[in-house]
């Protein structure tokens, strides 16, 4: 069973082909950072050009990657939502095209349970129910995954995304877009406890706030831009937040631990590419004794392989899509 994933969610182009929902026999990914970085964030109409430029290009070298014709894939995959509604049409247009003309099913995935499902795509996979944080530029949420296609949200941000957070202070700090590689990478020569950033606990909840955050280091920028060309200043800034997001994030996994009994985790989303986070995950999981899953760092940011997988499963349940398939910006999981 051969599935062709498509992903144009937001600023990457990508393709895969898997198989059986778990084995990755391709995975393209074609990225928009070169176009956007100077504008500090995404730029959603340049974003839905670009995808056009390079979809065909970006499917053509993931089917010759793993070696075979568009004829031999029982299905495609693509991704309808949530995104930015121009990315998420180029993709879906094209897929229903390619569908139509050589006569392959179409499955509608979310882009959110991909990110659930790219845990499926590594050797070692998590049984079922586990707690899932997706943290990425779009979302941060947490969920129980009872099982494919059974799940209930515990909570998600109020405001910012936690990879929004980083892009944000990114740009704060003259450092580009995306923020969260740049970051990460500075926060590992930094000083954690030279500014006291805040946490938003939310206390009895499970949601998220991070625009507090992200308002508290505008602050400390603001006090004196000069500093902004001193790299130790840089470098204990981007350490004490990312402190702050992690030491959230980490918590907020741990108390769906205790409150569900649930003994298994998966992080997905770009962010859970990020150091700090899968080393402080993986010491809070030895010391609770539970199982925590974090896919390898290219499988955590976007890509078309975890929509294949999600698809997979679709697929052999007889979840096929139409051709009026519509994207949709939101898109509830
Ligand atoms: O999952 P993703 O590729 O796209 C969305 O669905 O949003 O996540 C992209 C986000 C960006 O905000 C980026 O800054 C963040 O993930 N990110 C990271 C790291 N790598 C990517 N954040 C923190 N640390 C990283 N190493
Ligand atoms: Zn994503």
């Amino acid at each position: 069973m051969i599935i062709l994933g498509i992903d144009t969610s937001c600023d990457d182009t990508s393709a895969a082909v898997v198989l059986r929902g778990e084995q990755i026999l391709s995975s393209v990914v074609s990225s928009q950072t070169d176009i956007h970085n100077k504008y500090g964030g995404i730029v959603p109409e340049l974003a839905s050009r670009r995808h056009i430029e390079m979809i065909w290009p970006v499917v053509d070298e993931a089917l010759s990657a793993a070696n075979i014709y568009i004829d031999a894939v029982n299905a495609i995959a693509v991704c309808y939502g949530p995104g930015l509604i121009g990315s998420l049409l180029v993709g879906c247009g094209f897929a229903k095209a390619v569908g139509y003309a050589r006569n392959i099913p179409l499955v509608a995935v979310n882009h959110l349970e991909g990110h659930i499902f790219s845990a499926f795509l590594e050797k070692d996979k998590p049984e079922f129910p586990f707690i899932s944080l997706i943290a990425s530029g779009g979302h941060t949420s947490l969920y129980i995954v009872e099982a494919i296609g059974q799940y209930k949200e515990l909570g998600r941000t109020r405001d910012d995304a936690s990879g929004e957070a980083y892009d944000k202070v990114s740009k704060l700090l003259r450092l580009g877009y995306p923020g969260g590689p740049v970051i990460d990478r500075l926060a590992q020569q930094g000083d954690a406890g030279a500014f006291d950033f805040p946490r938003a606990w939310l206390p009895e909840s499970f949601d998220f706030s991070f625009s507090g955050l992200k308002t508290a280091v505008k602050l400390v920028v603001e006090k004196d831009a000069a500093m902004l060309e001193n790299p130790s200043f840089l470098a204990d800034v981007a350490a004490s937040f990312q402190a702050a997001v992690v030491d959230v994030l980490v918590r907020k996994v741990e108390s769906a631990i205790i409150k569900t009994g649930i003994r298994t985790v998966v992080l997905s989303g770009g962010v859970a590419s990020n150091s700090g986070l899968r080393t402080r995950i993986r010491d809070m999981a030895d010391e609770r004794q539970v199982k925590v899953f974090l896919s390898s760092p290219s499988l955590c940011t976007d890509n078309a392989a975890m929509i294949a997988a999600a698809g997979y499963h679709h697929y052999i349940a007889g979840d096929t899509a139409a051709l009026d398939l519509n994207p949709r910006a939101y898109l509830p999981l």
